[in-house]
């Protein structure tokens, strides 16, 4: 791959001593299949639908329906062309945290201008790391009970699991799938399946060595120290960038069919602009399945989609006040509507 990289750089006059060892994943290109979940027709009301008592949202509503489903997925691989493949993605949100407990206690002005940049007011603490929340937990037993309601059907339940690194998604995936089978396979975290990067102190993780203990079901491949905190927030772009990053990584090293990622709304909603699917709304503790057709992507030239910044690329931090009439706050770049300004962010 690094080799082929480079000579397509060579070719196209683009060597540049800068870009060795930036090889991202070979790019892939994402369809969404359509038909057989509800969430993916713009009719569905993504405020009011359920799919927790819903099968998920599975269309077919037939006892055979999951063993149906099954066969009609491995029809589409047995007939796919070379370098297509189908697979079923479960997104995941983690149940409500304490970081959204506060967000709603102080509206989401006050939140976005001042309170997200803080760990605590005294009685309650949401950063670093907001945990799940009493009520995220009972969320989550629930989604839970989902799960375990649709074996007698036969939903497939995922081959491989993948993580973000904040604990409220890690508290989510080992207790919805403790109950119903997380042995194998083994989850696998992974550092950019994370919430916007921001100056959120809620959002900054844990250190490796504190989650290792905290789930040892989970396997950590990163650094000790949070290396994406910082005192910028990410624009939607570079989300959407860093999303589609990620997720080509993930689909170039896992050939299972079933795959499930336990994340934020964030990261769902970017993985949903990078598979062409509509935008949906999903709750804390909610599961969005996505029929994907995934395929090479012919246009891609070896460029890489996203890279963390070199230290020198983000601008310095400063003590200010983001918002009119709201205390000062260590930050930096710049912001519109509480969102990094892309390509500071
Ligand atoms: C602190 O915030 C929580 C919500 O996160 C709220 O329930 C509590 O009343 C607040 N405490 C004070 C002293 O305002
Ligand atoms: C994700 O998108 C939904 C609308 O589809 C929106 O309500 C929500 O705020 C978005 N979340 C983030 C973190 O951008």
């Amino acid at each position: 791959m690094i080799i082929w990289s480079l000579l397509l750089f060579a070719a196209s006059g683009l060597a540049n001593i800068v870009l060795l060892g930036q090889n991202g994943p070979p790019r892939l290109k994402y369809s969404v299949v359509q038909g057989y979940f509800k969430q993916s027709n713009l009719a569905t009301n993504d405020r009011k639908y359920d799919a927790l008592r819903d099968s998920f949202g599975l269309a077919d509503p037939s006892p055979h329906r999951w063993y149906r489903f099954r066969q009609n997925i491995h029809a589409l691989n047995v007939n796919a062309p070379e370098g297509v493949r189908y697979v079923v993605l479960y997104l995941a949100r983690h149940g409500q945290g304490y970081h959204n407990v506060a967000e709603k206690f102080f509206g989401q002005e006050a939140w976005e201008c001042y309170w997200a940049m803080q760990g605590t007011n005294g009685t309650s603490t949401w950063g670093p790391d907001a945990k799940l929340s009493p009520q995220g937990h009972s969320e989550v037993a629930r989604t839970s009970k989902a799960w375990i309601s649709e074996v007698p059907y036969g939903v497939p339940l995922p081959e491989s699991h993948h993580v973000s690194p904040l604990s409220r998604s890690l508290s989510t995936l080992v207790e919805t799938w403790k109950p119903v089978a997380l042995n194998p396979p083994r989850p696998v975290c992974h550092e950019l399946l994370r919430e916007t990067l921001s100056l959120h102190y809620g959002d900054k993780r844990s250190k490796a060595s504190y989650l290792r203990e905290a789930y040892p079901q989970v396997e950590f491949p990163i650094e000790e120290d949070d290396p994406l905190w910082n005192f910028h927030r990410e624009s939607e772009t570079g989300r959407n960038n860093r999303i589609k990053y990620v997720l080509d990584e993930i689909l170039n090293n896992d050939l299972n069919t079933y795959i499930a990622m336990t994340s934020h709304s964030g990261v769902i909603n970017s993985t949903l602009v990078a598979l062409g699917h509509r935008p949906y709304a999903v709750q804390t503790a909610g599961v969005l399945p996505v029929v994907v057709k995934v395929e090479r992507d012919p246009e891609w030239r070896g460029e890489v989609l996203w890279r963390k910044k070199e230290p020198w690329e983000v601008p310095r931090v400063e003590e200010r006040s983001v918002c009119p009439g709201y205390e000062p706050v260590q930050v930096s770049g710049r912001y519109v509507n509480g969102m990094g300004v892309w390509p500071y962010s």
